[in-house]
């Protein structure tokens, strides 16, 4: 396959991303957009004529319903844009009709929503990646290296802050939709908007969780979801873990999220957000962790732009993206135990089993 024709499902604020960053690759075409209203379609399609120059897309088709876009048999892919709630059903439309999938995050809001997706993506056997591009950052692709080679002894504790400068107050411009402050609407607050990528860098890094005990609140008037949450995790590798997610920064005091993971192990402090540091008493050590941080940073470490160019490879090579889809439910399935340890007030056992409440929405 020498270019790659993409559809996009869903044409409002974060689409325009995909298609900035899709019109940058030579060997892809961008030939379709669906978006319930026409109106928006058409701003899509304008934007791809802005930004698609290089790429000369003859014709854009225009659709309303993504059912029918994805029969048309000159995509080869599309990347689904929609809200949380609204992700899996044209998802597993597109994969039904052998399209390969590019899903906004989270992947879902519950997890037979995410288990559904998954099955379909395999037995189509079609390429599916979820948007968690801060797992293609340098730092934190050095860390998993770092961890998964044992070079930190054994993992004790690990701590994750989250900061969101702005998103879940009414009046903040990202909440111009009424679907992000709503449960029904968005599947939740702060852990299924900006904080999921945190969560979910968190969990690639540190493995699985398997139990969570959490405290949630929504404390910006006018919203249903919550904006601040804590959460204690026990991974199953033995470790402690702490999570602390807040989606109401004051006013002007960030312009950017707040965001910090270290990792305590028996052999050194690694701090992976937002700068690398190795605290450790052994010199030698220390000095050789760095080195392999400048030596093998040459992995996929472009965020974004990395994600969509690796999913766009798998779909070229008939090979598997970097990670596979099904590690992206552990965001999912943390949330929602994190809202079942709130709920009941003890802490949750993982994995969530088929017949919990919370496994469903
Ligand atoms: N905005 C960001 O900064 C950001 C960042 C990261 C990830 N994301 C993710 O990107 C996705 C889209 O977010 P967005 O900010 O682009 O939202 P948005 O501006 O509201 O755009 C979503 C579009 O999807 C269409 N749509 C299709 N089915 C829908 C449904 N059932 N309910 C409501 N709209 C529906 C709507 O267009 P029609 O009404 O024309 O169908 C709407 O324009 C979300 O999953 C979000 O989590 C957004």
């Amino acid at each position: 396959m020498e270019s790659v024709n993409v559809g996009i499902i869903g044409c409002g604020q974060f689409s325009s991303y995909h298609i900035r960053e899709l019109c940058k690759f030579p060997d892809v075409r961008l030939v379709a957009v669906c978006s319930r209203n026409k109106e928006n379609a058409l701003k899509s399609v304008e934007l791809i004529h802005e930004h698609g120059k290089k790429q000369r897309p003859e014709k854009i088709a225009i659709y309303t319903d993504y059912h029918e876009m994805v029969r048309f048999p000159a995509i080869d892919a599309v990347t689904v844009c929609t809200p949380p709630p609204a992700h899996a059903q044209p998802m597993i439309a597109a994969a039904k009709a052998g399209k390969h999938v590019f899903c906004e995050g989270p992947m879902a809001v519950d997890l037979e929503q995410c288990d559904a997706m998954i099955a379909t993506a395999r037995s189509q056997r079609i390429r599916f990646t979820v948007q968690h591009t801060n797992r293609f950052n340098k730092n934190v692709y050095m860390a998993k290296k770092t961890l998964s080679d044992g070079l930190l002894g054994k993992v004790l504790m690990a701590k994750m802050d989250f900061i969101a400068p702005s998103g879940l107050r009414p009046e903040d411009h990202i909440a111009h939709v009424h679907w992000r402050l709503s449960k029904q609407g968005s599947g939740g607050g702060i852990l299924f908007h900006a904080g999921r990528y945190a969560i979910d860098t968190f969990l690639w890094l540190m493995g699985d969780v398997h139990e969570v005990y959490g405290k949630m609140e929504s404390f910006s008037h006018g919203s249903e979801v919550e904006d601040c949450a804590s959460a204690t995790l026990n991974f199953s590798n033995g470790a402690i873990g702490q999570m602390f997610l807040m989606g109401l920064a004051p006013p002007g005091v960030l312009r950017s999220p707040f965001y910090q993971i270290e990792i305590l192990a028996t052999k050194a402090v690694l701090t992976v957000i937002p700068e690398w540091s190795v605290k450790s008493d052994n010199e030698d050590f220390t000095y050789e962790l760095n080195e392999k941080l400048s030596l093998e940073s040459s992995g996929p470490c472009d965020g974004w732009a990395s994600q969509l160019r690796d999913w766009i490879d798998a779909i070229k090579a008939g090979k598997e993206p970097l990670f596979p889809c099904e590690s992206f439910r552990s965001q999912v399935e943390l949330a929602r135990a994190l809202y079942k340890s709130v709920a009941i007030n003890v802490p949750v056992q993982l994995p969530l089993q088929k017949d919990d409440s919370f496994y469903s929405f």
